[in-house]
């Protein structure tokens, strides 16, 4: 197969080493691609959809995977298949999972999956009178595609009242802030599961824990994720098989019900509550930064199973190796607020002699020299028998890395 990968990060890094190594797989595309990706696979510009189309054709590529949401949202799985492209992804119509939480919200309540209690407001001051209204201080999203930034968890109503202005009368993410969810405040540990399914078959990934927050302890600004690790501990395979029949099942059965059939990559962001586990938002695509985590972890042929679920023919299993991975994030100083860019990259080399695998995500080369160029500059991987002797190593390799002003979080899968 010849296989082409849509998006620019430490995900599509992932994802590219992983069907690199596939038996089934001839070559690998990856646009527009990073300086990691570029020593496993034939990196182009970025492209509009319709060129992404052309460029299928003209490379005879077998299967297309995308990353960012964005081209989901925009139709590019529709498009590729009007053009009788092999695609992994859902439909505009059932990727809304994502870019609409109210859609997400309605598909829930038919199906009948926990989730947060929520109210849609199209009116800031209808929205913040019955924030009044309610007992406990309420959490704020953006209705629509924020880039991972349109939720807010205030701790007083002034910061929720503050929230609603600056989404909906200030619009700092424009048309994401035309309707907000008022929502439900939940508590307790996050985990992130992954189903892959042609719209009926269903195959469950490692579960894994991200890490939003910039700084150790989960405090600071809330980040893209700073490094994830899996299997999670939270959930076991007990667990897990609830979630696949309370909440990953009914949700696929309801979008099929409303005429929107999902296929691809499902994943559930979760809150493992008191009363169990709870959905606080869907995606339509794999996470960053657990499929840094996840994939390592597939015994299964990858390349395979994306196949199977974009032809709606999914049969093989997927099974998960023993044993543990984590992934850290090495950020720019200054991360997610502003940063240098260009600022040479020393030690990968020496690093990888400890055993680990570097996922680039905002990296260039510069006259030769390997150079940052984005706000998470890249993730360090190790797998080990255990989420201990994991991190361990990818702290061991870390240390080998140099990068002026760069720095990332010390409590990764470090279980105490
Ligand atoms: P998101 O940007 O949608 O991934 O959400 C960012 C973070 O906001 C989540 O990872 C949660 O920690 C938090 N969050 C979202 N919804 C809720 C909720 N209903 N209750 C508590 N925390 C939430
Ligand atoms: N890990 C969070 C996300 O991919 O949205």
């Amino acid at each position: 197969m010849r296989v082409m990968v849509i998006g620019s990060g430490g995900r599509e890094h992932a994802l590219c080493w992983k069907l690199a190594a596939s038996p089934s797989v001839e070559k690998v595309f990856c646009l527009p691609g990073n300086a990691g990706t570029m020593e496993i696979a034939e990196t182009g510009p970025a492209r509009s959809i319709a060129e992404l189309a052309d460029f299928a054709h003209q490379k005879g590529i077998d299967l297309t995977v995308v990353g960012p949401e964005a081209y989901l949202a925009e139709g590019i799985v529709d498009c590729f298949r009007e053009r009788g492209l092999t695609i992994f992804g859902p439909t505009q119509a059932a990727a809304r999972i994502e870019s609409s939480k109210f859609f997400a919200k309605e598909v829930m309540a038919r199906a009948g999956v926990p989730t947060a209690a929520s109210r849609r407001f199209t009116d800031p001051i209808e929205a913040k009178e019955y924030v009044e209204s309610l007992a406990e201080v309420p959490v704020i999203k953006a209705d629509g595609l924020a880039a991972g930034k349109g939720v807010f968890v205030p701790e007083t109503r002034e910061e929720a009242f503050a929230a609603i202005d600056q989404l909906m009368v200030s619009r700092i993410y424009g048309s994401a802030g035309k309707s907000v969810l008022v929502e439900e405040r939940l508590r307790g540990p996050e985990a992130s599961v992954f189903a892959l399914t042609d719209g009926k078959e269903v195959r469950l990934f490692p579960p894994a824990q991200d890490h939003k927050r910039a700084y150790d302890g989960d405090q600071g600004p809330n980040t893209g994720g700073m490094g994830a690790f899996a299997p999670t501990p939270l959930v076991d395979r007990g667990l897990l098989a609830e979630i696949e029949e309370t909440i990953i099942r009914p949700t696929l059965e309801g979008l099929a019900a409303l005429g929107t059939p999902y296929t691809g990559l499902l994943y559930a962001g979760l809150m493992l509550t008191q009363q169990g586990p709870k959905v606080i938002e869907f995606n339509c695509r794999f996470g960053d930064p657990e499929t840094q985590v996840v994939l390592p972890l597939v015994k299964s042929d990858l390349a395979g199973l994306l196949w199977e679920a974009a032809v709606g023919k999914l049969k093989s299993p997927l099974e998960w190796e023993d044993g543990a991975a984590v992934s850290v994030v090495l950020a720019s100083g200054g991360y997610p607020g502003t940063y240098q860019k260009g600022i040479p990259i020393f030690g990968l080399a020496e690093a990888k002699e400890l055993g680990v695998e570097i996922f680039h995500a905002g990296t260039s080369l510069k006259d030769g020299q390997l150079v940052t160029g984005g706000g998470r500059i890249l993730n360090v991987m190790a797998r080990g028998n255990s989420l201990h002797q994991a991190s361990a190593k990818v702290y061991a390799a870390l240390e080998k890395i140099r990068v002026k002003d760069a720095f990332f979080r010390r409590d990764i899968g470090i279980i105490r």
